[in-house]
């Protein structure tokens, strides 16, 4: 049987992409959230899962503006890297499990969650990013990737608790898939930031603080916050976070908190990251 064993909840800032690629991690700027993520990257390594779920936002780089999936699960064989403008950063090619994701679009399809088949599908900073923070800068990727693209670009975004169902539903599914596999699920984006207007570089860190405390403690608590309170609270792109719960949905009731680091700033953003160990 296939399982979730765990969730990883992270920052998917493309400047932490960029800083990667062009070999900056040393810098004062940069050195305190690289070595934040070291615990992470070591508890990959030797955890080794076969597929990852990863669960992001496109940002008008695979989507543009005439369609826009509320949830679009990417069932090809592999995912190009976007050019999101200045060149597809040079990172490797993202191979997808195309078996795997057809029978959790059937599964959650059945579950009746609305699920949008993306069988061509390039992938931006939202999935490139946790990839490079987390494995590092190999020549390819050591595990197979499902993307899971979730809309929180163009209002109406899905609401935490439905995203939370969702990753209910998504726990099932992958147990119910016939083939041993370690399964890691990442929910990506946030924490609050906010990257235009006069609210620019806005940063809560109670609020980020406490959602990472409400991931550990109390995810039903979290699933009730309103979308309109993400953005008022912890800035406009904040309702990124509403991904977190779709992960933390996937890890049944019990978790272990096993690694937490945050960090301001980034870019304009709060940097978090948490790693949960699914106890259920
Ligand atoms: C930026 C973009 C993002 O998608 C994000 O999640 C955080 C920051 C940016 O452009 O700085
Ligand atoms: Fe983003």
């Amino acid at each position: 049987m296939a399982k979730i064993i765990a969730g990883v909840g992270t920052s998917h800032t493309p400047a932490i992409g960029a800083a990667i690629d062009l070999g900056k991690m040393e810098e004062p700027y940069w050195m305190p959230l690289f070595k934040g993520y070291e615990p992470a990257k070591k508890w990959i390594a030797d955890t080794k899962p076969d597929v990852v779920i990863m669960v992001y936002n496109d940002h008008v780089n695979a989507f543009d503006f005439k369609i826009i999936p509320t949830f679009g699960l990417g069932c090809a064989e592999e995912f190009p890297i976007a050019d999101e403008g200045w060149g597809a950063r040079p990172v490797p090619v993202v191979k997808g499990y195309p078996e795997l994701a057809a029978h959790l679009v059937q599964s959650l399809v059945l579950d009746e969650f609305d699920i949008t088949i993306v069988n061509e599908m390039q992938v931006d900073h939202g999935l490139t990013t946790p990839m490079s923070l987390m494995f590092g800068q190999p020549k390819a990727w050591p595990c197979r990737v499902i993307p899971l693209a979730v809309n929180v670009i163009q209002y109406p975004a899905p609401t935490g608790h439905r995203c939370f169902m969702l990753g209910k539903a998504i726990r099932k599914a992958v147990e119910s898939w016939d083939e041993d596999l370690k399964v890691v699920i990442f929910g990506t984006g946030g924490m609050s930031h906010q990257i235009q207007g006069p609210r620019a570089g806005l940063v809560n860190q109670k609020f980020d603080k406490e959602f990472l405390d409400g991931l550990s403690s109390d995810p039903v608590r979290l699933s009730k916050i309103p979308p309109l309170e993400y953005l008022r609270d912890a800035g406009a792109e904040a309702i990124e976070l509403v991904m977190w719960l779709i992960m933390r949905g996937a890890l049944g009731d019990t978790v272990k908190e096993l690694y937490r680091f945050y960090h301001v700033p980034a870019s304009s953003t709060a940097v978090g990251s948490i790693i949960l160990e699914s106890r259920s």
